[in-house]
C-alpha cells in the first residue's frame, strides 16, 4: 500500500534516532498518557504507536492494564518490538501492523473495544485522518475515552516561526489538521459523547479528550 511504503521510507533510518530527537518537539505526549486513566484490568489501544515510546511509559504508569499498539509502518514496529522486549513488557504490550483508517480490532487483538484509545501525533500523518478518528471512537467501550495530542494551528506563535515549522513538518509528510477541534466535537456528538479540546503551548499543539 502506498502510504505504508511512504511511512516506511520516512522512518527506515529516522526510527533509530526517533525517541532521542522527538522528545524536544512532540510536546504534550506525557500529558496525554496521564489523561488515559484506564480502569484496573483494562485495555488500552494506541493507534499509530511508532517506536512504542508511549506504550512503554503508559504500561509503567498503569501496571495492571494490557496495552495494544498498531502502526502502518513495519519499520517503526520493528523498533517498537525490540524496545518493548528490552524492558520486559512484551507480555503486556501487543503490536500489530494495520492502517488506522480501516482495521479490524477483533482480528488484530481478539477484542472489539478498549477502555482508552491514544492517538499521539498520528492524525497529522494520516491522509484520511477524519476516518481514522471515527475508527478510534468506534472501538471505545461504553465508558471508554479517546485522547489525542497533535500539532495545532500555532496561532499564538510569531508568523515567521509558523512558516518555518510548517515547511519543516512538510519534509516529514506531517500536516496539522485544520478543523480538528470542530470535527472531533461533531464526531463525539454523533457517538453520544463529549469532546474537550485544549490548545497547548500557544497553539503549537492541542490535546483532545472524547468520552
Ligand atoms: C509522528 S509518529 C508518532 C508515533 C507515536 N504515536 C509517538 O507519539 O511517538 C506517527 C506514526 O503514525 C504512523 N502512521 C501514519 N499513518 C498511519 C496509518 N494510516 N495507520 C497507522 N499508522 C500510521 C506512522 O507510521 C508513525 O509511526
Amino acid at each position: 500500500m502506498a502510504h505504508a511504503k511512504l511511512m516506511d521510507g520516512v522512518y527506515a533510518r529516522q526510527r533509530h534516532i526517533y525517541d532521542l530527537t522527538r522528545k524536544y518537539y512532540l510536546l504534550g505526549r506525557d500529558r496525554a498518557i496521564s489523561e488515559l486513566t484506564p480502569p484496573s484490568g483494562g485495555h488500552v489501544l494506541e493507534i499509530g504507536c511508532g517506536t512504542g515510546r508511549n506504550l512503554i511509559i503508559a504500561a509503567r504508569q498503569y501496571p495492571d492494564v494490557t496495552f495494544h499498539g498498531l502502526d502502518i509502518s513495519s519499520e517503526m514496529l520493528s523498533t517498537a518490538r525490540s524496545s518493548i522486549a528490552k524492558v520486559g513488557l512484551s507480555e503486556r504490550i501487543r503490536l500489530a501492523c494495520a492502517d488506522a483508517a480501516r482495521f479490524d480490532a477483533g482480528e488484530l487483538f481478539g477484542r472489539q473495544t478498549f477502555d482508552a484509545v491514544l492517538m499521539s501525533y498520528t492524525l497529522s500523518m494520516i491522509p484520511p485522518w477524519d476516518q481514522a478518528l471515527q475508527k478510534g471512537i468506534s472501538v471505545l467501550s461504553d465508558n471508554g475515552k479517546l485522547v489525542f495530542v497533535d500539532f495545532w494551528d500555532q496561532s499564538g506563535l510569531p508568523g515567521w516561526s509558523r512558516l518555518v515549522l510548517r515547511k519543516w513538518l512538510d519534509l516529514f509528510h506531517v500536516a496539522p489538521r485544520e478543523g480538528l477541534g470542530e470535527v472531533a466535537h461533531d464526531f463525539a456528538m454523533q457517538h453520544g459523547r463529549n469532546c474537550l479540546f485544549d490548545p497547548l503551548y500557544r497553539g503549537y499543539a492541542c490535546l483532545g479528550t472524547i468520552r
